[in-house]
């Protein structure tokens, strides 16, 4: 993370980085809203329990939205990208993602950051149903889902700076476990 937001792509300087950080570790915010029963699911969910999963992420950006209201925080520049970034992060550079299925440039670029950085996550880390992915099985896995998945531009910085990301990976990895 620390490295995609030390590149120089224009992307890049939209954003703070230190508010890229602290907005993307609220991605998943939205999961508090969804049943331990599906969240701990050791095997696939149904397309029921598919279907209430995905409202993570409205249940996540309104809750961010509410805080931001309720207090005041409409210039918060964090509270601001958290919210598209729990909106954006499942959606799809070509369109299959979630809630609405937005596509390409339509999805704000901190959502498409923050696919990234979630898939490549997701992948590297352990879950109910999965062991983690080695780096190297996780750029692959993630080679194959690119044409449809990531703005084409931010993966190609990725995969040029997936060492740093697989360094900031471990630390976080160690500090959690
Ligand atoms: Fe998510």
């Amino acid at each position: 993370m620390e490295a995609l937001e030390r590149e120089s792509h224009p992307a890049a300087k939209l954003y703070e980085p230190g508010h890229v950080c602290q907005a993307i570790r609220l991605h998943d915010l939205g999961k508090i809203a969804i049943p331990d029963a599906i969240l701990r699911k050791p095997g696939p969910l149904s397309s029921e329990e598919t279907k209430i999963m995905q409202t993570h992420c409205v249940a996540g950006a309104r809750t961010l939205r509410n805080i931001q209201i309720d207090n005041q925080l409409d210039s918060d520049p964090v509270l601001s990208l958290a919210i598209d970034v729990a909106l954006y992060h499942h959606e799809r550079w070509r369109g299959q993602g979630y809630p609405h299925g937005v596509k390409g440039n339509a999805i704000p670029v901190i959502g498409r950051i923050a696919t990234l950085i979630d898939v490549y996550d997701s992948l590297c880390s352990a879950r109910v149903y999965k062991l983690p992915f080695s780096h190297e099985q996780a750029l692959e896995t993630m080679s194959e889902m690119a044409p449809t998945t990531f703005d084409p531009e931010l993966y190609e910085i990725f995969t040029g700076i997936s060492h740093s990301i697989q360094a900031s990976h471990n630390k976080f990895a160690r500090l959690f476990k």
